[in-house]
């Protein structure tokens, strides 16, 4: 089962665990590294709770610290992200955590280069990419992480509970294992001792191995363009590519105006194009939904170069 996710996410077979999702993942994560009270973790203030909690948790029971760096909306470009998280660095700064993509604003947070950062300081670099498979090309060996956290359930569509880890080959004798039976000690096993959790739902992962499959198939530079080409209206400069929403917090938008009216209610007027801040909408009453703009941009025509081809015979 790890052998075509190895493929799809760019690593070895053998530093993949099949966990439930990201939060259990990132649990894993803030669980199994060696850390002391007072010991920095730094983050975003944009983390999903499935990613910043675990890390609460160890700071109330264990007492590291945990630091954000607050995250413009939107982030200008890659410079600034990067700027942010270097400022906060500290000698006692040990972890820097942060998402791929913000579950928050959408924002496409400069990962190569945050991990980079962190490579160059000594810090070990963990990265949440809940929304990353089946979103955008994902090369976890180009990356440079030395952990990565997703839940291919929500953009590659697989079942739910298909969930993965990513230890770094380098970093797998370094993270000790959360849930303990036959193995968990076995260097050998490397990262699949990581998923001996007892019984795991098999048909999750069936279900995992299909939408890989799925994705192959169509071609995730096919998506990924699409994804970018359905959003480039909302997007103002490379790092603030958004594939899930505009970057702002949720904003209601109704499926069934024209499309300049979904402009202006998705807060991207005239100022967007000139690229300056738009100016925040009052706030919608409920008849609207909350949707990532990927839903919006289904009701264009999708060009014919990015419609999937009919398989032959
Ligand atoms: C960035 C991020 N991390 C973690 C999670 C938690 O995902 P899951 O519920 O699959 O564990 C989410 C959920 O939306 C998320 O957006």
């Amino acid at each position: 089962m790890r052998d075509p996710l190895a493929a799809f996410v760019g690593c070895n077979r053998d530093e993949i665990a099949l966990l439930r999702n990201a939060t259990e993942a990132n649990s894993y994560i803030a669980n199994g590294i060696d850390l002391k009270p007072g010991d920095e973790v730094l983050m975003t203030d944009q983390e999903h709770p499935g990613g910043e909690h675990p890390w609460n948790l160890r700071a109330k029971r264990y007492g590291i610290v945990v630091k954000k760096v607050t995250l413009p909306k939107p982030v200008e470009n890659p410079a600034q992200a990067l700027n942010l998280f270097s400022d906060a660095i500290t000698p006692r700064t040990r972890v820097m955590f942060f998402s791929h993509i913000s579950t928050f604003s959408g924002v496409v947070l400069p990962a190569k280069e945050l991990c980079a950062l962190a490579r160059r300081k000594g810090i070990i670099s963990a990265v949440d990419g809940a929304h990353v498979p089946g979103m955008m090309r994902l090369n976890l060996h180009e990356l440079g992480c030395d952990l990565y956290s997703s839940s291919p359930h929500k953009w590659l569509q697989a079942p739910k509970g298909s969930g993965f880890l990513y230890v770094r080959d380098e970093m797998i004798d370094r993270v000790w294992n959360t849930i303990a039976t036959e193995g968990w000690d076995d260097v050998k096993l490397r990262a699949e001792r990581f998923q001996r959790i007892g019984s795991s739902n098999v048909p999750a992962l069936w279900g995992l191995r299909a939408s890989i499959q799925l994705a192959n198939d169509i071609g995730m530079d096919r998506i990924e363009h699409r994804q970018l080409a359905t959003t480039r209206p909302w997007r103002r400069s490379h790092v603030v590519e958004v594939p899930l929403h505009r970057q702002r917090d949720h904003r209601a938008v109704p499926t069934d105006h024209p499309r300049r009216q979904q402009r202006r209610l998705a807060g991207l007027g005239r100022a967007d194009q000139r690229n300056r801040t738009p100016r925040p909408l009052p706030a919608r009453r409920p008849t609207r939904r909350r949707m990532p703009l990927t839903v919006l941009g289904r009701q264009q025509r999708t060009p014919r170069r990015h419609r999937p081809q009919r398989p032959e015979g």
